[in-house]
């Protein structure tokens, strides 16, 4: 009997491929038996060029499309007398049809509206439509979330086991490497976010055989856009953030550092030790103790890096322009200072030992150096009276400190605290240096001078040390 039906000529008014497909598509589906006849319009002047020749009964035209002024058109329409139905349909909310008038309409009402021979399917309650759409998104987005956690925690496991970075072996390696693993996380959360979901849609929305309908036409999502663009933006920030604290706490300086001077050249390295008059082809430090590098090089820019420390810094060339380095080794082992700047022919072989050292192997290494540099055992003793603090209570100017003064202590006649005599021989300044407590000066407080010089100097250092003492007159 519906074929008894005059046939209805449908006229899609858009400029948006999409929308025009998807109506017929939908119309092919829903009224096969009826005769349809339907029309694409996509800009004002074939809308109302249609109007006037085809004479459509019903006009649908693209809410959201800027190209069909509504005004025009409506005013078009009604100042021609055809009996037609207009509709201005919306697609912009995901999924649903939205009116003009602001009434949503499900594909049964969508019916009832298009005033079209379709009796919607017997429904028991069309309004629960929607329910079990979202139920099924909600699974969905539970489903690859869990997938993303899962991968998320996988990748970061082996980002973080496959030895990405060489070993720690500075104070300063443990905070950069903080920042690495929370980079490793980042590079891990965002990969399985992109290709989890990827992979998700891929497996699991693929069309089925014989599956022939268009996917659904998805305009925007603000709510998404808002969240993906505020989200990465706080998590740049964040990272500036500790990016800039990390780099603060590799800089910090300690007060006890050690001075070394490095000096860079076309291809190797040179090591200063300014306090002790040593220059060294090998970086030898003491572990546990910072190390305050001076860089500097003689022709084009070089970088020191050594991997295990993880810090980095160009050496320039340029007697003012001397750049600062802070490593505190933490882990006694050899390892190797290697140029990280394209510095020329032999770039590559610009390599220099390290050895991280124990603080007494490397007492006994400056000590041997210092011996080579330095003959005169009393100009060494100053050097290891400078660097081990010694003058700082100890005046060579008859002056009285914490502690009484070096100048012309030497074979003095000495009253200590308990009121008996001794003369300062070379016995008596050892057991001064190396038990400090055992013979107290009258006038000056016990337990004052730290009683661990015989771990800070070497028994070599310690005599010059007394020779020096002597010296002072
Ligand atoms: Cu020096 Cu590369």
């Amino acid at each position: 009997m519906t074929g008894e039906r005059k046939p209805r000529r449908v006229l899609i008014a858009s400029a948006n491929p999409l929308f025009g497909k998807g109506l017929m598509k939908l119309y092919g589906e829903r009224w096969q038996q009826q005769a349809i006849q339907s029309r694409l319009a996509s800009s004002m002047e074939e809308t109302l060029a249609a109007l006037d020749s085809w004479q459509p009964d019903l006009v649908i035209v693209d809410y959201d499309d800027r190209a069909i002024h509504r005004e025009e058109f409506l005013s078009h329409f009604i100042t021609g007398s055809r009996p037609m139905q207009v509709i201005l349909v919306s697609l912009q909310e995901s999924g649903a049809v939205v009116v003009y008038d602001r009434r949503t309409l499900t594909p049964a009402q969508a019916n009832d509206w298009l005033n079209l021979p379709w009796q919607p399917e017997p429904s028991s309650n069309p309004p629960s439509r929607r329910t079990p759409k979202m139920k099924g998104n909600t699974r969905h987005l539970l489903i690859a979330g869990l997938l993303v956690i899962v991968s998320t925690a996988v990748l970061y496991f082996l980002l973080t086991s496959i030895g990405l970075l060489p070993e720690e072996a500075s104070q300063q390696a443990a905070t950069i490497d903080r920042l690495f693993n929370a980079h490793f996380f980042m590079i891990s959360l965002l990969f399985s976010m992109i290709v989890v979901f990827l992979v998700y849609s891929i497996v699991v929305f693929r069309s089925k055989p014989g599956e022939k309908t268009e996917g659904a036409y998805i305009k925007g999502n603000n709510r998404l856009e808002i969240l993906w663009t505020i989200i990465p933006l706080g998590t740049v920030i964040a990272f500036s953030f500790f990016g800039a604290r990390n780099l603060a706490e590799t800089r910090k300086a300690e007060p006890q550092a050690l001075n070394i001077r490095v000096v860079a050249f076309q291809w190797g390295w040179s090591f200063e030790y300014s306090d002790f008059g040593v220059t060294s082809r090998e970086l030898y430090l003491p572990v546990d103790r910072q190390a305050l590098l001076s860089l500097t090089s003689r022709d084009v820019i070089h970088s020191f890096w050594v991997p295990e420390f993880r810090v980095k810094q160009d050496a320039l060339p340029g007697e003012n322009l001397v750049k600062q380095l802070r490593i505190t080794p933490t882990r006694i082992g050899n390892y190797t200072v290697m140029c990280a700047e394209l510095c020329g022919g032999a770039h590559a072989y610009m390599n220099a030992p390290v050895k991280v050292v124990s603080k007494a192997d490397f007492d006994q290494w400056l000590g041997t150096q210092v011996s080579a540099v330095i003959t005169d055992p009393v100009e060494r003793g100053k050097k290891w009276a400078e660097n081990t603090g010694c003058i700082s209570c100890h005046s060579l100017d008859g002056k009285k400190l914490v502690g009484p003064t070096w100048k012309g202590l030497y074979g003095e006649t000495v009253t200590l605290a308990d009121g008996t005599t001794v003369v300062a021989d070379e016995t008596y300044l050892r057991t001064a240096i190396l038990d400090p407590n055992a013979q107290i000066t009258q006038g000056y407080p016990a337990n004052v001078m730290p009683s661990n010089y015989s771990s800070l100097l070497t028994d070599d250092q310690i005599n010059d040390l007394i020779e020096y003492i002597k010296s002072i007159h």
